[in-house]
């Protein structure tokens, strides 16, 4: 039997207590198909209030030996004022760029009985949604350098620097490529090549990789434009790339008209090694602690693990198969209740909704 060592960081806010549901249906979805040992580390906020640091060493070590990670969430108001330094969030940035995860696969897919929980229009969300953002996850504004503060006329001013070297836009492309050659053969490259002079380096190494995959048919888009696109057609999207910002707010806009943030799983990989594997929402400080998150999002975070790292495939469709009958039984947290005609739908806790998956792998 195959054992895999998994680092799990449960994060602040609601973080831990989605793990805990997400534990519980990663031992029951692989039986004796495979043994999991679990270790656990610190990011974040709790690491900050342990040792003083977002990321510690050790956490980077323990990832660096494990076959996977797990990640919750992290932030919260309690660190608002720390200095930027050592913000949770630069923990964070910090495990990506020191695991080397230079791609983040956000999937949004609408699963149909959400569809009165999405934020659009009862008609446009019925032609369906499946896409993928796959999110340039180690550079960009996001890095870099120079960055800071300084003087401008005798006032105040900050600043950043969007830079991308052509070997960073190349291979976040690949695997767009290769994700689109899986799926429906359609790339849309999202940028602001209209503005900014990183857009149009992004735009023509694009192109440039594109001829190694003939199969799949490019577009671009602007950024203003697939934000708009995104709510107006959704249906009209099947694998988008995009930079470390442009990729952060389209994720979250695509999350949303799934029907809620709480169910979007994500992986973030690198050149082979080891893949990190989060919910795309965050910590939500205001109902941590109190039974009430939706742990399916971090639930289907183990799907992504084990089906891109671990290559436990069947365990991976039960525990997606078990979400979806969860779903269809009408089971839902507050965030993905139906705002109107929620008749047939259970509101149930964080708890109980990891229980139900469990009864259902
Ligand atoms: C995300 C989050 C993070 C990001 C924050 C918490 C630093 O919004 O994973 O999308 O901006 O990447
Ligand atoms: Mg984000």
């Amino acid at each position: 039997m195959s054992k895999y060592k998994i680092c799990l960081l449960p994060g602040d806010g609601i973080g831990p207590e989605i793990m805990e549901q997400a534990i519980e249906v990663a031992k029951a979805s692989v039986g004796s198909e495979a043994e999991l040992e679990f270790t656990t580390a610190l990011l974040g906020g709790v690491a900050i209030d342990t040792t003083g640091k977002p990321l510690p060493d050790e956490t980077v070590a323990a990832c660096k030996a494990a076959d996977g990670v797990l990640l919750g969430a992290v932030g919260g108001p309690k660190w608002d004022n720390v200095d930027r330094s050592i913000r949770p969030e630069s923990g964070l940035l910090g495990i990506r760029k020191a695991l080397g995860l230079f791609s983040n696969l956000r999937p949004a897919v609408l699963f149909p009985e959400l569809a009165p929980a999405s934020c659009l229009r009862a008609d446009i969300v019925a032609a369906g949604i499946d896409l993928l953002v796959v999110r340039e996850l180690t550079g960009g504004i996001y890095f870099g350098e120079p960055r800071g503060d300084k003087t401008i006329d005798g006032e105040p001013a900050s600043f950043n620097t969007m830079v991308y070297k052509q070997s960073e836009v190349r291979r976040v492309a690949r695997v767009a490529f290769e994700a689109a050659q899986k799926r429906g053969k359609r790339l849309c490259s999202v940028d602001k090549a209209n503005v900014l002079d990183v857009s149009r380096l992004w735009r023509e190494t694009v192109i440039e990789v594109s001829k190694d995959y003939p199969d799949v048919t490019l577009e671009h888009m602007y950024v203003d434009n697939a934000a708009m696109q995104l709510i107006r057609d959704p249906s009209q999207f099947d694998v988008v790339v995009t930079s470390n910002l442009f990729g952060d707010i389209l994720s979250d806009e695509s999350a949303a008209i799934t029907g809620s943030i709480g169910m979007l799983p994500s992986a973030s990989l690198g050149e082979g090694g080891i893949g990190l594997f989060e919910p795309i929402h965050g910590s939500a400080p205001d109902i941590a602690g109190q039974d009430k998150a939706n742990p399916l999002a971090m639930i289907l975070s183990v799907a992504m693990l084990f089906r891109h790292s671990l290559n436990l495939v069947a365990p991976a469709d039960r525990i997606e198969a078990a979400v979806r009958k969860v779903l269809a039984d009408g089971y839902r947290t507050g965030d993905i209740m139906p705002r109107e005609n929620a008749e047939g739908c259970k509101m149930v806790g964080c708890k109980e909704m990891g229980r139900l998956v469990l009864e259902n792998l």
